[in-house]
């Protein structure tokens, strides 16, 4: 159901991979609420074109950056900018790498190249996103950044490996920048700390089934999809929360405050 709440406003979005992404998810319900967008992803992430049907059903442009490239990021904004014919009202960050956690290397055995090539993508890019579009001024006044995160940035998930200190970074520059852009122009900055959901990013991740059953088992609402994701950062690009910035939100049926459940008693007696 549509609410038109981002009627007239105009966002990126980050990091739309396939049809399970959140950020395909969250575009197809910003499209939904009437709002114009431009999509984004790594040149590489690309090549399969599965964006093309995106973009179609959207009608949004694509314009390709690789998040740790300068350059491709001011492209980028610019293009967005002369598409939209002025700023930007909503920004979707949805992009993330653990280099090793794709090599498979223990959190105790890290290459240190590999994790800042993670730190970088995951989460300095949210850094080097909002100092893209503050230098060129390009979000508009009470402009709203969304950032996606996971529990693991607080409490110990082993096998999420360095993703955990990479979301906790990820969290920190939003509360970081959320300040200063605050003061300047009332842009507002939060991540969402979503539900695990299967993502190709999400699978990466060792004993992602398992996981995923206890979640849900744990979650008093059961686990988040990406489609109540989709809905919760339209809510967040709409102006009903004009005043929520620099805040790690816990989109995550009710897992981040339960000690136990039940339903996870009931299967230790078993
Ligand atoms: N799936 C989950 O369980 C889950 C839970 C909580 C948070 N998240 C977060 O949600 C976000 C989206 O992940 P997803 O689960 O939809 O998986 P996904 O794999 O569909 O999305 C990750 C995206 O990051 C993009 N990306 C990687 N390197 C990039 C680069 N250098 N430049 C630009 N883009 C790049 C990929 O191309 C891909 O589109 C991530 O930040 C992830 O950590 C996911």
């Amino acid at each position: 159901m549509s609410y038109n709440l981002l009627k007239g406003k105009k966002g990126i979005i980050f990091g739309a991979l396939d049809e399970k992404s959140i950020a395909w998810r969250t575009a197809l319900r910003c499209h939904e609420e009437g709002a114009q967008l431009v999509l984004t992803n790594a040149p590489v992430a690309m090549r399969m074109g599965e964006i093309n049907k995106l973009a179609e059903t959207t009608q949004a442009p694509i314009i390709p950056a690789d998040v740790t490239n300068m350059d491709d990021l001011k492209k980028l904004f610019e293009g967005a900018m002369s598409h939209f014919g002025g700023g930007i009202d909503f920004v979707l960050h949805s992009v993330a790498m653990g280099m090793n956690v794709r090599k498979g290397k223990h959190y105790t055995e890290i290459d240190y190249n590999w994790n800042q090539k993670t730190l970088d993508i995951s989460s300095m890019s949210l850094h080097r996103v909002l100092r893209t579009a503050w230098d060129m001024d390009a979000l508009n006044e009470g402009a709203s950044v969304v950032g996606l995160t996971y529990i693991a940035a607080q409490r110990v998930f082993p096998d999420y490996n360095e993703m955990a200190d990479a979301k906790a970074l990820l969290e920190a520059v939003a509360r970081n920048f959320g300040y200063h852009y605050g003061i300047r122009k009332k842009v507002r900055i939060n991540t969402v700390s979503q539900s695990p959901v299967k993502t190709t990013a999400g699978s990466g991740v060792k004993g992602f089934d398992g996981f995923l059953t206890y979640a849900e088992k744990m979650s008093p609402l059961g686990n988040a999809s990406a489609d109540d994701c989709a809905s919760y950062c339209v809510s967040l690009f709409s102006d009903l929360t004009k005043m929520v910035t620099m805040q790690n939100l816990f989109h995550d049926g009710g897992f981040s405050f339960t000690g136990v459940t039940q339903a996870v008693i009931d299967q230790m007696e078993k």
